[in-house]
């Protein structure tokens, strides 16, 4: 790769709080190697629509503890076309910028990975609240995302408890089931259902049922929106088979709520060394990878071992959970 003078950051994808973090850390860590910095708004919309703003140091202040993203994000779909790719590749061009870091989830880097494969040097940051990219033990946004569905927990338990109820708690995460599972854990949840194991609605309401025969006044189920029974599934399959827990049932879906707010302090860390990461990366001439961290250490995963993958979950925290629950 040749030497960086210029470089364009967008966040892509559902925001995450921590992304301004990773702005902030990416603006000043570049301009602290005399580099040029271009943010661009709307994720790779912006790229195509050349909708490209300077960035210097004061410009992104005051944006280390707000949640979202100053630059804005969104989903392109035909991102994935090369003739939208090219619109993208000439607007960089014209502004002489040399490389590009993409903070963002799993579709976000796979819009990343095509454009390295089209040519150009891009570097990723592991960004989505689903915690499912391959190459990050954690990625940003996670630790509010979780702390905030924590908080729902905890106030759905009173008011289950003083009418005995059973909550349905649907949590977002696409396909991947890991903050359904961290939050059954950390929650203290009777039932988690997620989509990496297959759950048995019948043995749901058994496990219900003696949770209440148990005399407990309350029941939670922590149930990830990508599982097959998701909470609208699983409460009208009751519904309909007229299952009996004891409890009265009752559904919140946490929905956005969960990725809004100000970021955590882990979030803020995170987002911070893995935006500088990618910037020192981008020094010693890596591109076509993902920034992230694993066992503690800010690492560089390639593209083609994350495009296309999903990162599972561990059974073994799955098992405990319902350890846990009895
Ligand atoms: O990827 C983050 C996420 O919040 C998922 O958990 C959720 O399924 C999805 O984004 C919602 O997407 P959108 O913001 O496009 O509605």
């Amino acid at each position: 790769m040749a030497a960086i003078s210029r470089i364009a950051l967008l966040t892509s994808g559902g925001d995450a709080p921590g992304m301004n973090a990773a702005i902030r850390a990416v603006t000043r860590s570049a301009i602290e190697k005399g580099w040029e910095v271009f943010g661009v708004r709307s994720g790779f919309r912006g790229l195509v629509e050349n909708d490209i703003l300077p960035l210097g140091r004061r410009d992104v202040s005051g944006i280390i503890q707000t949640g979202g993203t100053m630059l804005g994000s969104a989903r392109l779909p035909t991102f994935a076309k090369r003739e939208t790719r090219a619109k993208a590749l000439s607007n960089l061009a014209i502004r002489g910028i040399d490389a590009l870091v993409v903070i963002g989830g799993n579709g976000s880097q796979s819009g990343a990975a095509a454009l390295y494969d089209d040519g150009f040097p891009v570097i990723g940051v592991a960004s989505t609240i689903d915690n499912d990219l391959i190459g990050s033990d954690i990625t940003i946004g996670v630790d509010t995302a979780l702390n905030i569905v924590l908080e729902a927990i905890d106030r759905l338990k009173t008011t289950a408890s003083s009418h005995r109820r059973a909550f349905l708690v649907e949590t977002m995460g696409r396909d991947c089931g890991y903050l359904a599972l961290m939050a059954g854990i950390a929650g203290g949840a009777e039932v988690v259902v997620i989509p990496e194991i297959e759950s048995d609605p019948a043995q749901i309401e058994q496990e219900l049922r003696s949770a209440y025969d148990k005399g407990k006044t309350h029941a939670i189920v922590v149930v990830a929106e990508g599982a097959k029974y998701n909470a609208q599934r699983l409460s009208e399959y009751f519904v309909k088979t007229e299952l009996e827990t004891g409890f009265g049932l009752r559904v919140t879906k946490l929905g956005y709520v969960q990725r809004g707010g100000a970021p955590t302090a882990s979030d803020r860390l995170l987002g911070t060394r893995l935006g500088s990461g990618a910037v020192e990366f981008l020094n010693q001439g890596r591109s076509g990878c993902v920034t992230g961290t694993i066992k503690g250490e800010v690492v560089t995963t390639p593209y083609p071992e994350l495009v296309g993958h999903t990162k599972g979950i561990d059974p073994e925290l799955f098992r405990l959970a319902g350890v846990l629950a009895k």
